[in-house]
């Protein structure tokens, strides 16, 4: 429903601002993303080597989204076997259920099941229990935001399997929570054995036998009501555009009360700390729009040559702490970003030839990590854009985004035809002094 409606809205202010982007099609029931149109998370079973009666694999699965990650309580992997395999061990990671291993009178398997789960083991685990890319809590990075660290692995020794490349048979039916569902993954190809390099770079050693399975995400799939909402204003209106209202919920005080909290209720402390203070059910701050995060784009400022815009992502959950969060935003003057203050910035270019996707994260140390609602639950940044000639206006809205997501998620946009808009020609002359000191100050009160 949330990918219905944005679409909608994205392409009625597509239509009636930037008529070539309605050419790009856009699919929501497919596993298919339009603005990281390859993002997959592969995963790679390597047989490291063969055992009396199976082998040894190291599993790993690869995040190459470019800003969609897996966030806490993290990945659960899960398939089924093709024969009566079992799994003798495991290292950095383990099955959640060991099953029915009656079958085995000395010595039971480590997991038995048809369909086993595996979940990463937590950080601190014995280092014997451990391999390199495991124990993360099953938290992997993105592509984009962290390139070193994007891979999650786990090591497992399988009985009851073939003991050769004729006799061995892949797994079937790759199940991936990443943590909820929204993965849909293939089925296992047999490819050319990886090679692993020594540390040392001085030998080069082969897998027996190696697999992929690609899993792609699609948010029809996840099937979840919207997490974040976008809010508007600019400095040639004093209208602020707030978010949809009840664009991820409904306050109600008949139906569903204590669904939210207010903030200047003298119990707050006592909520937010009280049962479930660990649970990951959010608990929300009272809005209109019901939102745990809400995006607000100013456009702060208008210069000869520049414009300026000031970003505030602000956090109404006080169950959840976003380490590492990421922005993706469309504008098209995004090929003329000048300067952005205080985030990171990649171009996310899905196609060659428009360069109007941006990826923006916070600074590590310093706003990286967006705290819980409260005074501290919110970061900002400013971006500086170079005017072209050719396409600037501030008219029908052009200086809004057209689409943004926060870790991943389509944040809801209001209508289009709510967007601020500049005053009446005859107007405009006056306006601009007046209205500018008008809506700095409204600006400042409503942060
Ligand atoms: C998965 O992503 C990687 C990296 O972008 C890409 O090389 C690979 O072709 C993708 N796999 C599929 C099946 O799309
Ligand atoms: C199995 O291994 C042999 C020898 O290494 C190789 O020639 C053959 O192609 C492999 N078969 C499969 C199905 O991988
Ligand atoms: C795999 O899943 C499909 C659809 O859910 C099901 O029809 C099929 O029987 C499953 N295969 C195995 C081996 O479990
Ligand atoms: C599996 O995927 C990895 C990463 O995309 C790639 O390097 C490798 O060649 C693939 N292997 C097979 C067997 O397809
Ligand atoms: C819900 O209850 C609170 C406190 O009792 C009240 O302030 C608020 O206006 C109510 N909201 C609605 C939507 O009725
Ligand atoms: C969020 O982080 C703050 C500061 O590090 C901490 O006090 C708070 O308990 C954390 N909240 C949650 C829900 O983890
Ligand atoms: C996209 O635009 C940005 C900002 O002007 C620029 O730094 C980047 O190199 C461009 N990327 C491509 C692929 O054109
Ligand atoms: C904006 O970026 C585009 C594409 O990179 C470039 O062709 C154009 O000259 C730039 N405009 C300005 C005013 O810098
Ligand atoms: C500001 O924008 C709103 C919403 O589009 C519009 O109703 C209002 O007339 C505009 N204000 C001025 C002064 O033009």
């Amino acid at each position: 429903m949330d990918c219905f409606r944005s679409l909608a809205g994205f392409s009625v202010s597509a239509i009636a601002v930037f008529i070539f982007l309605s050419s790009l099609q856009f699919n929501c029931t497919e596993a298919y993303d339009a603005l990281d149109p390859n993002g997959n998370i592969t995963i790679k079973w390597d047989i490291i080597s063969w055992t009396p009666d199976g082998y040894v694999a190291v599993v790993t699965m690869y995040n190459f989204q470019q800003y969609r990650h897996i966030t806490p309580p993290g990945w659960t992997l899960g398939w089924t076997w093709a024969k009566k395999e079992v799994i003798w061990s495991m290292m950095g990671g383990q099955a959640t259920d060991q099953g029915d291993c009656s079958r085995y009178k000395t010595s039971p398997p480590h997991c038995c099941k048809k369909t086993p789960s595996i979940v990463d083991l937590l950080p601190g685990t014995p280092y014997n229990q451990q391999i390199a890319n495991c124990c993360k809590g099953g938290v992997i990075n993105s592509w984009a935001q962290e390139p070193n660290n994007y891979a999650s692995s786990f090591q497992l020794s399988v009985g009851a399997a073939g003991t050769s490349n004729k006799t061995v048979k892949p797994p079937k039916n790759f199940t991936l929570l990443a943590p909820g569902p929204g993965y849909t993954c293939g089925p296992a190809v047999v490819g050319k054995p990886s090679k692993f390099v020594t540390p040392d770079g001085r030998r080069v050693t082969q897998a027996m036998m190696t697999w992929n399975v690609t899993c792609t995400y699609s948010q029809f799939l996840a099937q979840k009501t919207p997490t974040c909402c976008v809010s508007l204003s600019s400095f040639y209106n004093d209208t602020i555009v707030p978010c949809p209202t009840c664009t991820c919920g409904c306050q109600n005080n008949d139906t569903n009360p204590g669904s939210c909290v207010n903030p200047n209720s003298p119990y707050l402390a006592s909520v937010v700390n009280g049962p479930g203070k660990n649970s990951l059910t959010p608990l929300i701050q009272c809005t209109r729009h019901m939102c745990p995060i809400r995006v607000h784009w100013h456009v702060k400022l208008n210069y000869k040559e520049y414009w300026r815009v000031k970003v505030t992502i602000t956090n109404f959950n006080y169950r959840m702490n976003y380490s590492q969060w990421n922005l993706v935003v469309q504008h098209p003057n995004f090929d003329n970003l000048t300067q952005i203050f205080s985030f990171n910035y990649k171009p996310l270019t899905p196609y060659s030839s428009i360069n109007d996707t941006a990826m923006l994260w916070g600074v590590k140390f310093y706003n990286d990590f967006l705290n819980q609602a409260g005074p501290l639950g919110n970061v900002q940044s400013e971006l500086l854009f170079r005017k072209d000639k050719s396409t600037f206006t501030f008219d029908k809205g052009w200086a809004f985004p057209r689409r943004v997501y926060f870790n991943g998620d389509n944040c809801v946009m209001p209508p289009p035809d709510a967007y601020p808009h500049l005053p009446n020609a005859g107007s405009r002359v006056r306006f601009s002094i007046l209205v500018f000191f008008i809506t700095s100050l409204t600006f400042f009160l409503f942060e």
